[in-house]
């Protein structure tokens, strides 16, 4: 559906309400990352450290080898407003170019984002944010929860505008069939000649699986 897959060095934002997949999608790329002997950081601003290893583990990965050394796994808190800051915007570039990484997922931005008291303000930091990881030799991927009245909108409506490639996950109800299915499509995608197509996604055990050769009605 992306032609190929994320663009190395872009910056991606993985958009969909609770439940979708989001932190699934984030774990499975940074994974893959490890196996091409890629180092890679994952910025949890919801879970702890041990809880995001542990998840990994159950997925029936092997991360013992990679633990502390290709993979690093930060907890931020975004409850401290000072800190939580300054790690984004200073300590982040300052680890990745450390460490070597070539992925790094922050998982949610959105709760970066809600720091900020104003629109203008935050406009402002995440312009500021996103430059500056444009300056790093890694592709990101930021995921973000949905607005509360538009499923279809990041909750901000910030990062599509900064992001060079936007997926959005979503639920979809069939009344007449009572069940609900998940559905993913490629929004924007900066330099490529992607599917415009929706398409319907399971989240198994290890893995989001698209299913690129079925229709959604
Ligand atoms: N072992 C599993 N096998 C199949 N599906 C699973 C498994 N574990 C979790 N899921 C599904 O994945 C969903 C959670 O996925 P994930 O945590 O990646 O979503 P998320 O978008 O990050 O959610 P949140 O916004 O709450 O952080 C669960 O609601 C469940 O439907
Ligand atoms: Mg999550």
């Amino acid at each position: 559906m992306m032609g190929g897959g994320l663009i190395p060095g872009s910056i991606n934002a993985i958009v969909g309400t609770y439940g979708t997949g989001k932190t699934t999608f984030g774990l499975q790329f940074i994974w893959e990352g490890l196996l091409i002997g890629e180092k890679v950081i994952y910025i949890s601003l919801e879970e702890r450290e041990d809880r995001i290893y542990t998840y990994m583990e159950e997925k029936g990965w092997d991360i013992t080898p990679y633990k502390g050394k290709s993979l690093i796994v930060v907890r931020l808190d975004p409850s401290d407003f000072s800190l939580a800051i300054n790690s984004i915007r200073n300590e982040l570039p300052a680890l990745i170019r450390q460490v070597g990484a070539r992925r790094v997922v922050i998982d949610p931005i959105s709760l970066f984002e809600d720091l900020f008291d104003t629109d203008a303000v935050r406009r402002r930091e995440m312009l500021r944010f996103v430059e500056d990881m444009r300056d790093q030799e890694c592709t990101i991927i930021m995921t973000s929860e949905t607005d509360k009245s538009d499923p279809y909108s990041s909750r901000h409506n910030l990062i599509e505008y900064l992001a060079d490639t936007v997926i959005l996950l979503r639920y979809d109800r069939r009344e007449d069939r009572n069940d609900v299915y998940l559905t993913l499509e490629v929004v924007k995608m900066r330099r490529s000649a992607h599917s415009r197509e929706i398409k319907p996604y399971e989240i198994q055990k290890d893995r989001v699986l698209v299913h690129t050769d079925a229709t959604v009605f």
